[in-house]
């Protein structure tokens, strides 16, 4: 049956990122509901929806509803599910967490996916968090004459240092279970603006992460890591963040073009298990 849906949305206190509640979405949704749903991760950037029955077959029927698949280079999906990543760590596990730097999902893309859904599973009882950073209040906190000087700027983004042969993955030999792809094609560069204009709410956002951002288009090297040093911890302080606290039966979508987030450590012993699907962007735009 489809569901239409007045959704009931809860903004943080500190305005950024909001609770949904009032929607199944394991069930068949109206366009209303997806249009509502759609606006408001643009207005809040990052949603929660608590309370959720989902598998991975029913995550990917709701993504979906909400837009196109991006494409997942670097982890090879779950058997039977094309689009579904399993974001796994056994209790037994001691390799690096994923996704455990600042980073922009897939930002060394041409077309980086719009937003991400993750949903979880099982959650560990201590830790596990996923902390995330509003990117357009760190870009409209700098003076104009900072915003004027980033917005003529390009980053150069590589998958190469998480994913390539001398990679954080290639190194580590430690057993894991998630499926990750570790491959010279990792070692491709992608320019894009170092402010994005979101192409729904208008704003600009600070575009550039820790792990795929690697330089500053026609800058050397010092210049450049001195500046992006400056901006990632700028961008990154405790007023502009998130800390997402999972329950299990939660998903949360972000929207990567004015968000960066980690996954936390601090759950040692326990297993977490949780599944993602990430939905297609449009080629950045300052
Ligand atoms: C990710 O970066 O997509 C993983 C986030 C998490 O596991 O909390």
């Amino acid at each position: 049956m489809t569901q239409t849906t007045a959704l009931e949305i809860k903004p943080r206190p500190h305005g950024f990122a909001a609770e949904v509640r009032g929607i199944d979405l394991a069930a068949s949704l109206d366009e209303n509901t997806v249009t509502a749903l759609r606006t408001a991760l643009a207005t809040h950037s990052v949603l929660s929806v608590p309370e959720q029955d989902l598998d991975p077959a029913a995550l990917e029927r709701f993504s979906a509803q909400v837009g196109a698949f991006g494409h997942d280079p670097y982890v090879a999906p779950m058997d039977g599910f094309e689009h579904v990543i399993e974001v796994i760590r056994e209790a037994r596990e001691t390799a690096p967490i994923f996704g455990s730097l600042w980073h922009s999902d897939w930002s060394f893309q041409a077309t980086p996916p719009s937003a991400t859904v993750l949903f979880a599973a099982e959650v560990p009882p201590v830790g596990g968090d996923t902390v995330f950073a509003d990117a357009y209040r760190a870009f409209e906190s700098l003076s104009p004459t900072m915003q004027a000087l980033l917005a003529q700027l390009n980053g150069v983004h590589t998958a190469a240092p998480a994913y390539g042969p001398k990679g954080l993955f290639a190194r580590d030999d430690a057993s894991r279970s998630m499926r990750i792809i570790v491959s010279p094609e990792a070692e491709q560069m992608e320019v894009h603006p170092l402010v994005r204009r979101h192409p729904l709410s208008g704003r600009r956002a600070l575009y550039l992460n820790h792990v795929y951002t690697i330089g500053i288009e026609g800058m050397r090297a010092d210049e450049s890591k001195t500046l992006l040093d400056f901006l990632f911890r700028h961008m990154t302080q405790a007023a502009f963040v998130y800390r997402h606290r999972w329950q299990a039966g939660t998903l949360v979508m972000w929207d990567n073009r004015c968000v960066v987030h980690y996954a936390d450590g601090g759950y040692e012993g326990h297993r977490r298990l949780m599944y993602r699907t990430t939905l297609a962007g449009e080629r950045p735009r300052a």
